[in-house]
């Protein structure tokens, strides 16, 4: 019965070093350990030995199969590996290969990165800012006081105090990147030209044209004998670069507490270019930044002296700008991570 296991073993062994592929491996599993496999068969046997041999001889079969399914597996797995080399070193290599999806920067960014080249090239910096921020830098510093009317139409998110230093009102979600003037002024010695794109975040009720988060970009200079018609020309020659020479842009007044004169500016609609369509209202103008003289109230706030120096600051939406520019309809797809969207502009 020993020699008969042994020869077994012996046998399965060489058909497993000698099978080049699963199926021949797959055959052998069967012809040796398969229901009427050979050595499941002599096991069948095992019951007619004597009792004082059967524990012994039993012992010797089971190590034999387990031999023998161990040598079967490592096989396995080298026929596998081995497949796998074949199959690579059938590649074609002179097939030109498949280009890799190369992505592209969001509308909000392609808009934010024309507009600073466009500021670059007038002498302005770029800066950053903090989206959380005091009262103190939003409202306080840009001459408007608690109890100001404007700060109603800032619908402002403020942050939960308990458990800080801070007083409640005292942190919010920065209504505007306004914020920036007092921070940047009350450092730099004029004369200076700044640019402040970033992410803006007021209580609105969200539909196609308002988002409780979006974009603006700031900007604002500071120098001897700044005038209102350095501002006209500066957003004028913007406005050209940006949305094409053909574009018009008007001013109307406007109060801003943090500037006097203030005024507001429209361009033609860049659906109807200035007829009258859906997209302007029939107006053919469209609302696009707010923008006056830096109130010297202001420059006294930031230790800059209004005889001596005077300046300008703009605000315009950036969400605004992407979505004229692509002549989106709705100002939530620029916040929609969908690629079917995004890959349309
Ligand atoms: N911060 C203003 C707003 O968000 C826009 C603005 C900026 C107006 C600078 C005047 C000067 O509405």
């Amino acid at each position: 019965m020993e020699d008969t296991l042994i020869n077994i073993k012996n046998t399965a062994l060489s058909f497993i070093w000698e099978a080049e592929d699963r199926k021949s491996l797959e055959e052998t599993k069967i012809q040796f350990l398969g229901r009427s496999g050979k050595l499941t068969l002599a096991l069948k046997e095992l019951p007619k030995l004597p009792i004082e041999k059967r524990v012994e001889v039993g012992r010797l079969a089971n190590e034999i199969k387990k031999t023998i399914e161990e040598a079967m597996e490592e096989k396995m797995s080298q026929v596998a590996s081995e497949s796998v080399v074949k199959k690579r070193e059938s590649i074609d290599k002179s097939v030109p290969a498949i280009m890799p999806k190369i992505g592209h920067m969001h509308p909000i960014s392609q808009v934010m990165y024309e507009t600073i080249e466009i500021f670059k090239s007038l002498g302005f910096q770029v800066a950053d800012g903090p989206e959380i921020e005091s009262d103190h830098y939003n409202f306080e510093v840009l001459n408007i006081p608690k109890d100001h009317p404007s700060r109603d139409t800032q619908q402002t998110l403020f942050l939960d105090s308990a458990g800080t230093s801070y007083s409640p009102g005292e942190m919010l979600l920065r209504t505007q990147t306004s914020n920036m003037q007092g921070r940047i002024m009350e450092k730099t010695k004029p004369p200076f030209r700044v640019l402040v794109p970033g992410k803006v975040f007021r209580y609105e009720q969200v539909d196609a044209s308002h988002g409780f988060e979006f974009w603006q970009v700031e900007g604002f200079m500071v120098d001897k004998n700044v005038s209102m018609s350095n501002l006209f020309a500066t957003l004028d020659y913007f406005f050209k670069q940006f949305f094409g020479e053909k574009t018009k842009v008007k001013f109307v007044c406007h109060n801003f507490p943090f500037v006097e004169p203030g005024a507001e500016a429209y361009i033609s609609c860049v659906v109807c270019k200035g007829k009258g369509c859906s997209f302007c209202k029939q107006t053919g103008w469209v609302e696009i930044l707010g923008a006056g003289m830096i109130h010297p109230n202001v420059l006294r706030a930031v230790g800059i002296n209004p005889d001596e120096w005077s300046g300008f600051a703009f605000g315009t939406g950036l969400s605004r700008m992407a979505t004229l520019k692509f002549e989106m309809d709705d100002l939530r797809l620029l916040t929609n991570p969908d690629l079917r969207v995004l890959e349309q502009f």
